[in-house]
């Protein structure tokens, strides 16, 4: 029974462990996937701004940086989405090798229309995913997001309160690297060349 006890703590530890690091880090390298204790993205299939259904398969040969968030989020999705398209620009012609993917935490809210005026405000190469909740939910459990409704007080609208990370999944659809919020637009375009060129 100690012994199980004991497994069990070393275990939790672990998984603290391993989330402190994803906190914390600037970004995390594909290294990340061999501690063992997190494995992140998978298939989807989702709904893509024009209305058609799409899944990780159609991506697959370029790399996918993805972001999670929802368009009505007051201020740290459009800041994320806009550093996202500035390191986009400042990749240049490389820039072609990576999909950017915009997909929703608040499916009851973010329509294929909404999605579809949402995307093109950041940059004309970003493609916005929706779905029903319940492919919502399974995505964002395989990407290890967090979101959850929260109302402030006064308020008759909620917001999402969500993870904020941008996650790179290499050509074969693999997790190669993640993100942080608030890294600058120079210093995210030079880690993507690497992991491009690697
Ligand atoms: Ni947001």
């Amino acid at each position: 029974m100690r012994l199980l006890r004991w497994a069990a703590y070393f275990g939790i530890a672990a998984i603290a462990i391993a989330w402190g690091v994803l906190w914390l880090a600037p970004s995390i390298s594909e290294k990340t996937s061999a501690i063992g204790a997190v494995s992140v993205g998978g298939p989807f299939r989702l709904i893509d701004q024009t209305g058609q259904p799409v899944t990780e398969a159609a991506f697959r040969g370029r790399f996918m940086l993805i972001y999670f968030g929802y368009t009505f989020c007051p201020d740290v999705c459009p800041t994320e989405l806009q550093t996202l398209a500035t390191a986009l620009d400042q990749l240049g012609p490389d820039a072609s090798k990576i999909v950017p993917i915009f997909i929703t935490v608040d499916p009851e809210r973010d329509t294929v229309a909404i999605i579809k005026d949402y995307v093109p405000l950041f940059d004309k190469r970003l493609i916005g995913l929706t779905g029903t909740p319940a492919d919502i939910s399974a995505v964002t459990k395989a990407y290890r997001v967090y979101s959850a409704k929260s109302t402030p007080k006064d308020s008759t609208t909620y917001l999402m309160d969500h993870s904020s990370f941008l996650y790179l999944m290499g050509p074969d659809g693999t997790f190669r690297a993640l993100f942080r919020q608030g890294m600058p637009p120079d210093e995210l375009a030079k880690a993507l060349r690497s992991r491009l060129a690697g």
